[in-house]
């Protein structure tokens, strides 16, 4: 029997920020279900729109009242109307929503109104088909079953850029443990070493300096990328992971690009202005002393020409990373397409958020796929305790995806979701490998001869 909606209500909540978000509220005949948005800070300039009430003083031009307004107001009725079947028509109510909207980047109805709608019905769709998420998701990307694959969790230990108050201008450091043998023994080594990553902090910096940034990582008083390495490293070794747990970092570097040059003493005006080949030079300095296996926005979104340079010399790297777009190619098709062009990365990074509809991901995702590129699910920096994310790693088999430090509710709820999973599957007799290692290619993991529905037609339904 299909699944119609009966209603849908929208309600502004906060996010991990204390920022305030949308949340949606969707019910069929199967019951109700729930889509929280989360909210980034170093939002990529060619993100679809997050709709705030800029003109209100109330949470100083932060609110969404608008953005809820148009949930009820303008997607409710049209899409009630539609009597969908969300069982079988994300790709169709996504579309709907897509053309009700009417603008490229959602600038009418807002990229947060209409994901709210969009991950609720997805949650709706897997309730109606009596499946968990994961799987409804799968099926939706056309994903291959056998074995699924759990992700490594890259867990973002310490902060920096526009996510803390310290002078780093890189934003993220992260641990990728890819040694372990399931998502539940990498979370304990992820967690291990963020708590030997508090006591290396306090011996150098005192207690005081184990403040944490938004995403849940450390925040001490250091400027140098090599800085913040050296501590992973120490970290690292004193939890007795060495050779287990490799690095990751995001500099989120298109906020400190500044006319054509990388200013990585944009916090405390000490650290130097670095040219785009000065910054090549120190990345692939970085590569050769520590055990970096993803390089996320190295440059800046549209310094297209570094990007395809260092590509190209990245060639010559032995064992160079897993180089990820993220303000880059913001999850949306058209973006990866360039970049595919362009040769600018192999990896995408994909947060619904960026695009505003949970279809619109999967078709990047499975665009960057066709490319043999790496997918890379992301959190966003203003977070909620919605595990939406955790279910579209496993179902898009993406191997990887990061979602903060092993810390804080809405950081933690994706990893013990992803915990739950394993468990779920493990207990039901399901084939699932942990992508360890082969994190940039376990999608294709278990043969090709299926593939992969490559929507290049966006809603190529
Ligand atoms: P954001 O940061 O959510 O603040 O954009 C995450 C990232 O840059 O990857
Ligand atoms: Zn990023």
């Amino acid at each position: 029997m299909p699944s119609h909606i009966t209603s849908i209500t929208a309600a502004q909540r906060l996010d991990s920020r204390g920022n305030p978000t949308v949340q949606v509220r969707l019910t069929t005949n199967k019951g109700t279900f729930t889509g929280l948005v989360p909210s980034g800070a170093s939002t990529g300039i060619h993100e679809a729109l997050e709709l705030r009430d800029t003109s209100s003083t109330a949470y100083g031009g932060k609110g969404v009242k608008q953005a809820v307004h148009n949930v009820t107001s303008i997607i409710a009725p049209a899409l009630i109307e539609k009597k969908f079947d969300v069982e079988t028509q994300l790709k169709e109510i996504d579309a709907f929503m897509c053309e009700l909207d009417g603008t490229k980047g959602k600038k009418k109805l807002g990229a947060n109104a209409i994901l709210g709608v969009s991950m609720a019905c997805a949650r709706a769709g897997a309730a109606g088909l009596k499946i968990p998420l994961y799987e409804h998701l799968r099926l939706e990307a056309g994903a291959l079953k056998a074995p699924y694959i759990m992700p490594v969790p890259f867990f973002n230990v310490l902060n920096g850029g526009v996510h803390s108050g310290n002078t780093m201008a890189f934003q993220e450091i992260m641990l990728a443990p890819t040694g372990a043998t399931s998502i539940t023994e990498a979370v304990q080594m992820g967690a291990e070493t963020y708590h030997a990553l508090k006591t290396v902090i306090t011996k150098k910096f005192g207690p005081a300096a184990t403040g944490i940034g938004d995403e849940g990582g450390f925040a001490p008083p250091i400027s140098k990328p090599s800085e913040a390495l050296d501590l992973l490293v120490e970290a690292v070794e004193k939890a007795g992971y060495t050779g287990k747990i490799q690095f990751a970092m995001d500099p989120a570097s298109s906020e400190f690009f500044r006319e054509g040059q990388y200013d990585l003493g944009i916090k405390d005006k000490t650290s130097p202005k670095l040219t785009p080949a000065g910054l090549s030079d120190l990345y692939r300095e970085l590569f050769t002393k520590y055990p970096i296996v993803l390089l996320e926005d190295p440059f800046a979104e549209d310094d297209w020409e570094t990007w395809s340079a260092f590509m190209a010399k990245g060639k010559e790297v032995k064992d160079m990373p897993e180089i990820v777009g993220d303000d880059l190619t913001v999850t949306n098709v058209e973006r990866v397409r360039e970049a595919q062009q362009k040769k600018a990365c192999n990896g995408l990074l994909l947060k619904i958020n960026q695009i505003g509809t949970v279809s619109e991901a999967i078709a990047a995702a499975n665009l960057a796929f066709s490319h043999s590129w790496g997918v890379f699910v992301s959190h966003r920096s203003g977070e909620t305790t919605d595990d939406f994310i955790a279910d579209l790693t496993v179902g898009l088999r993406t191997g990887h995806l990061k979602t903060g430090a092993p810390a804080r509710g809405e950081r933690v709820v994706k990893y013990n979701r992803l915990m739950d999973i394993e468990d779920e599957l493990k207990a039901s007799g399901e084939d699932v490998v942990y992508a360890g290692t082969e994190f940039r290619t376990a999608h294709s993991a278990g043969g090709k001869e299926e593939g992969t529905k490559v929507p290049f037609n966006v809603f190529g339904y």
